[in-house]
């Protein structure tokens, strides 16, 4: 397993880390047994970071992850925790509270919930508006003083909040999407998390399994899962997202890799400070995506992928309407590389 820093702030992680949603929400159904398998082959293969949230499930990810740790030594593994979403109980989104209370009133049923007392990396899941980031950081800066919290990240915030942030506590990381079909924070976003030592945690490197040479027009998706919602995978917008693929199937082909795997490398080379979730929920889905560590994209390579995927091509956005109102980092100007 390769090593990364997470910015000049932030730890020392797994240049790949495993993204645990898909096992408590949000992709239909997984089987429980199956994702704390595909938890233990991680760690046994290396990876040290553990993404979660604890609206994922309504804490059920986070119970998930205390099962799956059972037994395993607490500094073994870093933890990168979520909070902020307010869930309905039928899973609906009812917004974002990320007010000094609310922040310390998440952290205390997360540690509870996952059986530790301490979390690694503490991120609100999304900006709240009508809250100042530097009160929620500020928040999270108290708890790392009591030793509740290690680290302070964020998650979808633009270059401006982002610079806020950071004045208040240094912010080891920004989880944000970023796969050769999402490229907007290429223009702003990415040169300030560089300017401000910041980390960059990827997820989405497989735009939500789009991109992993598994999907076609015909799978059908299940209900609760919420591609059923995302623009790119919808009519017109998926034949059009799917030629890509095709064109990136090709490419994979002759590189004696797939599909996932082409795409997992590429975002792993676009720079030793970004760190590549990946959302594996079974054990043969995590396994092809270690394998593309062994993947080495050439400078001629990197020319061939970006003429087969060229920037800006996807069809749809990434979120539906009202999820996109809800993306600080949307507000800043999108890539015109
Ligand atoms: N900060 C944020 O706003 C935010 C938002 C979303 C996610 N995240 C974090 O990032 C993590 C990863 O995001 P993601 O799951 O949306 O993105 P992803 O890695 O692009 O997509 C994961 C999905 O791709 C499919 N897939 C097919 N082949 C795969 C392979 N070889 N390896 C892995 N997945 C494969 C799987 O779907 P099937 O199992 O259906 O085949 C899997 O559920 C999440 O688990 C979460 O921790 C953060």
């Amino acid at each position: 397993m390769i090593t990364r820093s997470l910015g000049s702030h932030g730890p020392r992680v797994s240049g790949l880390g495993l993204g645990c949603m898909g096992m408590s929400d949000l992709y239909g159904p997984a089987d429980e047994a199956e994702s704390i398998a595909t938890i233990h082959a991680a760690l046994d293969r290396g990876i040290t970071l553990l993404d979660t949230g604890d609206y994922y499930g309504m804490g059920h990810n986070e119970l998930l992850l205390r099962d799956a740790l059972r037994g395993r030594k607490r500094e073994s593994v870093l933890l990168s925790v979520k909070f902020g979403a307010l869930r309905d109980p039928e899973g609906g989104w009812l917004g974002v509270d990320a007010r000094p209370a609310a922040v310390k009133n998440f952290l205390a049923y997360t540690l509870r919930r996952l059986g530790t007392d301490y979390v690694d990396i503490y991120r609100p899941g999304r900006f709240n508006p009508v809250v100042p980031i530097e009160e929620t950081v500020g928040a999270i800066a108290e708890m790392i003083q009591a030793g509740h919290v290690r680290y302070v990240g964020l998650s979808e915030v633009g270059a401006d909040t982002l610079k806020k942030a950071h004045a208040v506590h240094p912010i080891s990381d920004l989880q944000i999407e970023y796969s050769l079909i999402s490229r907007g924070l290429e223009a702003e976003i990415l040169p300030t998390v560089r300017s401000l030592g910041v980390g960059l945690t990827a997820y989405g490197v497989l735009s939500r399994g789009l991109l992993s040479g598994h999907w076609s027009a015909e799978r059908t998706v299940q209900k609760g899962d919420f591609r059923n919602f995302l623009p790119r995978f919808r009519g017109e917008n998926l034949e059009r997202n799917l030629t890509l693929v095709e064109a990136l199937r090709s490419m994979a082909n002759e590189k004696g890799a797939s599909v996932a795997q082409i795409a997992i490398a590429w975002v792993l080379s676009r720079g030793d400070d970004i760190v590549a979730l990946v959302g594996a929920r079974r054990r043969d889905r995590l396994s092809e995506a270690l394998g593309a560590l062994d993947v080495a994209l050439t400078p001629e390579d990197l020319v061939r992928l970006e003429k087969a995927v060229p920037l800006d091509a996807a069809a749809g956005d990434r979120y539906d309407p009202g999820q996109m109102r809800m993306l600080d980092s949307e507000r800043g100007p999108r890539s015109t590389i």
